[in-house]
């Protein structure tokens, strides 16, 4: 009888566990999903803002470099001749004459190295003004919980009918 009991003890803490781990796995899942999903920010909240100036014939700061997932915000200014601000492979383009500030905002969903061109003709190296626009990967764990949830799920889902099953032919043994 008393052993009986453990086992049954043992049997409800897993169960609980298991439930408890599926109900983290499936809040932490909706809360990132419903954050990525942000296309625009609540107000206020930019995660990085950066003023560069373009100057015959290079960006300052010349890399920027954010992680992924974050909205950015660009505020291009001019020391001199009108230029732009290209960002090869995300639909940022931006052009500014002297005097303006022109300000970009976007989210940076892909993650890797692009280049920043300048996209307007402003002089003999225009072709040569460029910097970088460097996405840091976020670890994304969604994934990985899903993974384990279902793992666990499917462990248990054979575990425990296995374990109960295993119980009553012992005990019709006896
Ligand atoms: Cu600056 Cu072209």
């Amino acid at each position: 009888m008393k052993k009986k009991s453990k086992r049954q003890i043992s049997l409800m803490v897993v169960v609980v566990v298991a439930a408890i781990l599926l109900m983290i796995t499936a809040g932490v899942a909706m809360t990132r999903t419903s954050l990525a999903d942000d296309s625009e920010p609540a107000s206020g909240q930019i995660d990085k803002e950066f003023t560069i100036w373009a100057r015959q014939f290079d960006f300052t700061p010349a890399v920027i470099t954010v992680q992924q997932g974050d909205y950015v915000r660009v505020n291009l200014k001019t020391a001199d001749v009108a230029h732009g601000f290209y960002i090869d492979g995300y639909d940022v383009n931006v052009k500014v004459t002297w005097g303006e500030t022109k300000s970009v905002e976007f989210v940076a969903d892909k993650a890797g190295t692009f280049k920043i061109r300048c996209s307007v003709s402003c002089g003999p190296f225009h072709p040569f003004m460029a910097g970088k626009f460097v996405v840091e990967q976020s670890p994304n764990i969604v994934p990985w919980l899903i993974i384990a949830g279902v793992t666990a799920a499917s462990v248990l889902s054979v575990g425990i009918p296995a374990f109960q099953l295993w119980r009553n032919r012992r005990n019709k043994g006896k």
